[in-house]
C-alpha cells in the first residue's frame, strides 16, 4: 500500500509545515474535511469486498488516527506559541498614565445644603420634609395669610390648573407650609418622608425646593430653602438671634461676619425681621464680611399665635421661632458666584469649577468643605 503510506508521509510533513494555525486548518480540512484525502479513502470501503475491507480498513483508520493526532499536537505546539508571541509584544507599561476619565462633582447647592445640615444637626435639630405641590391652606391660610390678601401675590406664586374640586394647588412659594404640617397633630393622610404630626417640643431644619415667578441675578424661578422651627416653652427673640449668628459663623468658617437684624413683615411671624450680613459689592462680585453694604440672607421671626392656634397648639404655653434660609444664595456668597442663574444652567464646565468631590462631606468635626 505505497499509496497509504506516501500521503501519510506527505501529510505528516504538511502538519509538520503548517507556520500557524491557520495554515494547520487548511490542512486538517485538505485530509480529513467533506472531501479531504483521508474522507475520500474511507469512502473507497464502501465498495470493496468484505475481505478487502478487512484488509484496508485498519491501515486506512490507522492513518487517519495517526495525523488527526499529529495535527492536535501540532495545535498545542502552535498555541503556545502564539501566546508566547503576544505576552513578549503585548506586556502592559505600568508606567503609563491612566486614561483619562471624567468624575461627576457635587453641585454647590447640595454641598451648602449639607454643610447647614452638618450645622444644625450638631444644636441638636431634626430633618423634616414636605411636598413641592402644595395646597393654598397649607402654602398661605394656615400661615396667617388673609384670604384674597395681597400677600398672596407677594410671592409671585405659580398657580396650578383647577383640579377636579375646582381647587387650585400651588407650587410652594417656602418652605413655611411644613412648620404647619409638622405642627398639626392631626394631619391628612401622607407618605411617611412628609412631615407628619410631633408634639413640641420641636426642632427641626426643612431643607427643599421653592418656586416662584421670579428672575434676576439672585433669584430664579426654582430655588432651594431651609425652614427651621423650634417650638417649646419660654423660647424668646435671644434664642433666635443666638441660633442664627451661631450658624453664621459656623457657616463662613469666621467669626468675623457682622449680621445685623432689621425688623420685617411676615404674616405667620410677630415679631418679624431678616437678618443680613454686611458685604461689599464694589467690583461686581459680593464678598462677605467687608465693606459697608448688607446682604439679606435669612427671614425670620416669632411664630404668630394665631399660627400655633392653626395647628392645636395653646400659645399661652408653646412659643417658638422659625427661620427661612435661600441655601442657594448663602452658596453664592460663600463660594463667590457672582450670578445664581448660574447654579442652574446645568452648565458642565461651570460645575467642575464651582463643584466639590464626593469625598469632601461636611463635617463638623473636620472643617467643612
Ligand atoms: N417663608 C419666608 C420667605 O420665604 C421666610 C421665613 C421663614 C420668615 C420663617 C419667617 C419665618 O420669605
Amino acid at each position: 500500500m505505497t499509496e497509504i503510506s506516501d500521503l501519510e508521509a506527505k501529510l505528516a510533513a504538511a502538519v509538520l509545515d503548517a507556520a500557524d494555525i491557520a495554515a494547520l486548518e487548511a490542512v486538517r480540512v485538505s485530509a480529513l474535511g467533506k472531501s479531504g484525502s483521508i474522507s475520500d479513502l474511507l469512502k473507497t470501503l464502501g465498495s470493496m469486498s468484505p475481505d478487502e475491507r478487512r484488509a484496508h480498513g485498519p491501515l486506512i483508520n490507522g492513518l487517519r488516527d495517526r495525523i488527526a493526532s499529529a495535527i492536535a499536537e501540532r495545535k498545542t505546539t502552535l498555541e503556545a506559541a502564539e501566546l508566547d508571541a503576544k505576552l513578549t509584544a503585548e506586556h502592559v507599561d505600568l508606567t503609563l498614565p491612566s486614561a483619562p476619565e471624567r468624575r461627576g462633582r457635587v453641585h454647590p447647592t447640595m454641598q451648602v445644603l449639607d454643610e447647614m445640615i452638618a450645622i444644625f444637626a450638631e444644636m441638636g435639630f431634626g430633618l423634616a420634609e414636605g411636598p413641592d405641590i402644595e395646597d393654598d391652606f397649607h402654602n398661605f391660610t394656615a400661615l396667617n395669610f388673609p384670604p384674597k390678601h395681597p400677600a398672596r401675590e407677594m410671592h409671585d406664586t405659580f398657580w396650578l390648573p383647577p383640579d377636579i374640586n375646582g381647587e387650585r394647588k400651588v407650587l410652594r412659594t417656602h418652605t413655611s407650609p411644613v412648620q404647619i404640617r409638622t405642627m398639626q397633630r392631626t394631619n391628612e393622610k401622607l407618605p411617611s418622608w412628609i412631615a407628619n404630626g410631633q408634639e413640641p417640643p420641636i426642632r427641626i431644619i426643612v431643607p427643599g425646593r421653592t418656586y416662584r415667578s421670579d428672575s434676576d441675578a439672585t433669584h430664579t424661578p426654582m430655588f432651594h430653602q431651609m425652614e427651621g422651627l423650634v417650638i417649646d416653652k419660654a423660647i424668646h427673640m435671644g434664642h433666635l438671634k443666638w441660633t442664627l449668628e451661631t450658624f453664621i459663623a459656623r457657616y463662613f468658617e469666621t467669626p468675623l461676619v457682622e449680621t445685623r437684624f432689621r425688623p420685617h413683615h411676615f404674616p405667620f411671624t410677630e415679631p418679624s425681621a431678616e437678618m443680613d450680613v454686611r458685604c461689599d459689592r464694589s467690583g461686581g462680585e459680593v464678598r462677605i464680611g467687608q465693606g459697608d453694604d448688607w446682604m439679606e440672607i435669612v427671614g425670620c421671626g416669632m411664630v404668630h399665635p394665631k399660627v400655633l392656634r392653626n395647628c392645636g397648639l395653646d400659645p399661652d404655653v408653646w412659643q417658638g421661632f422659625a427661620f427661612g434660609f435661600g441655601i442657594d444664595r448663602l452658596g453664592t456668597l460663600k463660594y463667590g458666584m457672582p450670578d445664581l442663574r448660574d447654579m442652574f444652567a446645568s452648565d458642565v464646565r461651570w460645575l467642575e469649577h464651582y463643584g466639590f468631590s464626593a469625598f469632601a462631606a461636611p463635617n463638623p468635626a473636620t472643617g467643612l468643605s
